[in-house]
């Protein structure tokens, strides 16, 4: 039987990996679940599983949190374990995080294709580290599953030609499976007493934001500005660093709340009048649920969610955010950019083919 290792580790990753999961296993493949414990915490980790019905991890190797090169160096050391345990025939890989780049190395190492889903994202700023772990992780794989035709681009400039292939976006694939289920099951907006259209959703994780302390303080009191108030699901890395500011705004307008799950997360996009953000998978699924967006970056890898004004890159240009969100316009539909509904199929295919 043929098998797969699939590498997982971070929030976004177990979201991407869910519908492809079901399909490799709805093929008769047999995958084996790795779980880098980059992320542990409750409602960073194991809800998704639960509430997407992702199958449990073969194994967690509680790599957990560290520097850059401490974390991604441990995970290289137990991944590479794990692969000559197993044996498989195939590694996958998703995104950009540390787990991805030390998965893909360590197949690499071992002569093990690797297919890479999310392949060909660019963002151009080599500041980033994602930056560094895409490209590291595209020019090692052998199969290279984009979303759109401008990742496609992106590989054919750097000479990456062959194994390329265009299936769409696993995200809209989630969230055409769990909306409707999110609908039904999520009861986040009578929790916080919200009304559809009656506030703005905020998610702030990248280094860009949250590392200079005098650009955090001046990020909160921009979000204390606003018209309505701010919902701010917290990343663990965020609230530390709020904590530790010297000058904290006090919070009036921002009502900080635990990371939530996936199903009360699609809620709170859903019905937001605005989301603010610098997370990649948030610019999308704003996209997928009509909710117009500002990124609070200088550049995104998500080009296309600029069409039309439905995502606009407002990076530190605090005044820039104010007035954006005062001329709220009427937008044209989105457009069909990230594929039918059917990546996650798409993808177990061509492994299917690849392998046999
Ligand atoms: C990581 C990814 C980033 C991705 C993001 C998704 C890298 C380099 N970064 O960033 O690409 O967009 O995940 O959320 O791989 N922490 C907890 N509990 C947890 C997880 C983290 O408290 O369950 C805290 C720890 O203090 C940790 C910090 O958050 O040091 C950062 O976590 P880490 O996974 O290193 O980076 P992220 O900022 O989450
Ligand atoms: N997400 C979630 N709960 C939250 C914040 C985010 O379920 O409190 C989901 C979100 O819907 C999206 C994914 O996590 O599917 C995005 O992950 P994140 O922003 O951590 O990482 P990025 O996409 O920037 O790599």
């Amino acid at each position: 039987m043929t098998k797969i290792l699939t590498i997982v580790g971070a929030r976004p990753q177990f979201i991407k990996a869910a519908p492809v999961s079901r399909a490799i296993r709805n093929l008769g493949m047999q995958e084996y679940l790795v779980h880098t414990g980059q992320h542990y915490d409750e409602n960073m980790s194991q809800i998704f599983f639960t509430e997407m019905g992702i199958p449990e991890p073969d194994v967690n190797l509680e790599i957990g949190s560290g520097t850059h090169g401490e974390q991604t160096g441990n995970m290289l050391i137990a991944i590479e374990q794990c692969m000559l345990n197993e044996k498989p025939d195939c590694v996958l890989v998703y995104g950009d995080t540390n787990s991805t780049l030390a998965g893909a190395l360590a197949a690499a190492k071992l002569h093990i294709p690797i297919a890479h889903v999310e392949a060909g994202l660019r963002s151009f700023n080599r500041s980033m580290p994602e930056e560094h772990n895409r490209v590291l992780t595209d020019h090692s794989a052998d199969l290279l599953f984009c979303p759109t035709d401008t990742a496609v681009n992106h590989l054919k400039t750097e000479n990456i030609i062959e194994g390329v292939h265009q299936v769409g976006d696993t995200m809209f694939d989630a969230v055409l499976q769990f909306r409707s289920i999110a609908e039904e099951k999520s009861t986040i907006l009578e929790t916080l007493g919200l009304e559809p259209n009656s506030y703005h959703l905020a998610t702030i994780h990248r280094p860009y934001n949250t590392d200079i302390p005098e650009n955090l303080t001046q990020l909160l009191n921009t979000f204390e500005m606003l018209e309505h108030p701010v919902i701010f699901p917290i990343h663990p890395r965020t609230r530390q660093k709020i904590d530790n500011l010297a000058d904290a705004p006090t919070l009036k307008n921002i009502r900080l709340v635990e990371p939530v799950g996936y199903l009360d997360m699609l809620m709170l996009e859903a019905n937001a009048r605005f989301i603010l953000t610098d997370s990649g998978g948030i610019q999308k699924e704003a996209y997928f649920l009509e909710t117009p967006c500002l990124t609070l970056r200088p550049e995104t890898e998500w080009v296309e969610t600029l069409t039309d004004g439905w995502n606009v890159l407002v990076g530190r240009d605090y005044q820039k955010t104010l007035d954006t969100i005062q001329q709220k316009r009427k937008l044209p539909a989105p457009r069909p950019v990230f594929g039918d509904g059917h990546a996650a199929e798409k993808i177990a295919k061509i492994l299917q083919e690849y392998l046999n």
